[in-house]
């Protein structure tokens, strides 16, 4: 069984207020439905104790970025383990704002997930194409080098702790969403390239993102090889964020 997984990335957005009254309400209304989803929220790292605080068992915390480094003259950087000993489980790594406004490389990707492996928390790897690479015939190209480069270091026993977010670029904020065929096609394309490498690909579990909406979310959801979300704007609405974790498939 591969998890079930919807993360809410609030980006650079929210305040003390919006955490105190969404992290209750998203708390209290996953109290009353069980299908298995793993609710993830994943605030600016300054609020995560905040919402750590507030989330109770139900509701994981994670953070948008860790360092490539452990510790260290690093001045304005948060590491991994530091997000670990403040209560988060996750940490979202490579997201395309990352890569395309802070220039991120594939190599810093490959070091900050080695950074959260080794400290113990869920590297959630955000992967997509841009819409040139798409019309260009390249998407699929573009992904799977960006998985192979993300995971090289991964080591055997640290799989477990690996998650892949497949965001087209063109769909992150835009509302157009890839449909739920193109997605799966992507999702099949990285467990394949997963498998390539050895990994345990089928326990693995892929997630989409990008525009994904309340009233969008349970077709693509339904997908075979789709696995939960990576949830932006609707994330910062907790009856929106709540619609979306119950529109995982599951035991009820
Ligand atoms: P969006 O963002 O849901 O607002 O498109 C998704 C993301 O960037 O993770």
């Amino acid at each position: 069984m591969r998890r079930k997984i919807v993360a809410g990335n609030w980006k650079m957005n929210g305040s003390k207020d919006l955490v105190s009254n969404l992290v209750g309400q998203v708390r209290s209304e996953l109290a009353s439905f069980d299908n298995g989803v793993e609710a993830v929220i994943i605030p600016p790292a300054l609020f995560v104790g905040d919402v750590v605080e507030q989330a109770g068992e139900k509701l994981a915390v994670g953070v948008q970025n860790v360092a490539c480094w452990g510790s260290g003259a690093y001045t304005g950087e948060v590491s991994a383990a530091m997000a670990k000993d403040c209560g988060c489980g996750f940490t979202l790594v490579g997201h395309s704002e990352r890569r395309q406004l802070f220039g991120e490389t594939d190599e810093q990707v490959a070091a900050k997930v080695g950074q959260a492996l080794a400290s113990g928390l869920v590297a959630v790897i955000c992967v997509g194409e841009t819409l040139e690479e798409r019309s260009a015939g390249k998407a699929e190209d573009v992904v799977s080098l960006q998985v192979r480069k993300a995971v090289a270091d991964v080591g055997s026993e640290s799989w477990q702790q690996v998650v892949i977010a497949y965001e087209p670029v063109w769909a992150i904020g835009t509302g157009k969403t890839a449909t739920a065929d193109d997605a799966q096609a992507m999702h099949a394309a990285i467990r394949d390239v997963l498998k390539s490498l050895g990994a345990p690909a089928d326990e693995i579990s892929l997630l989409y993102g990008g525009s994904v909406k309340a009233d969008n979310a349970a077709a693509l959801f339904a997908q075979p090889d789709i696995d939960g979300g990576l949830i932006g704007g609707a994330s910062l609405d907790a009856n929106d964020f709540v619609s979306i974790c119950r529109a995982v498939p599951g035991k009820s």
